[in-house]
């Protein structure tokens, strides 16, 4: 599947990223900057939320309760679309997912 980053200066990086990898992971090893993923993808850094285009919010769905938490703690502004992006895996479903990368 293909994901595109959307930068906080305009730029995008799209990718191809296997089924099964998460948002973090794929990231990571595309360089986009502003997504860190300090923990690994155990849901205890927080470094890794981006926000779902609005377009897609309804296929990557709502955040767990836990991640919810977490999501409080981010460093960059919470919004309705916030997701921590280790928590969103690549899936067929999601060909063409566009994140956003918050402001730092
Ligand atoms: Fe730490 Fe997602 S990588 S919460």
């Amino acid at each position: 599947m293909k994901v595109t980053w959307n930068l906080p200066d305009g730029a995008q990086i799209t990718a191809d990223v296997q089924t099964g990898t998460n948002m973090m992971e794929a990231a990571v090893a595309n360089n986009v900057p502003g997504v860190i993923g300090e923990c690994g993808g155990n849901l205890s850094c927080a470094t890794c939320h981006v926000y779902v285009d609005a377009g897609w919010t309804d296929r990557t769905g709502d955040a767990e309760d836990f991640e919810d938490a977490m999501l409080d703690v981010a460093e960059a502004e919470r919004r309705p679309e916030s997701r921590l992006s280790c928590q969103i895996e690549a899936s067929d479903d999601l060909d063409g997912l566009v994140l956003i990368v918050p402001q730092p």
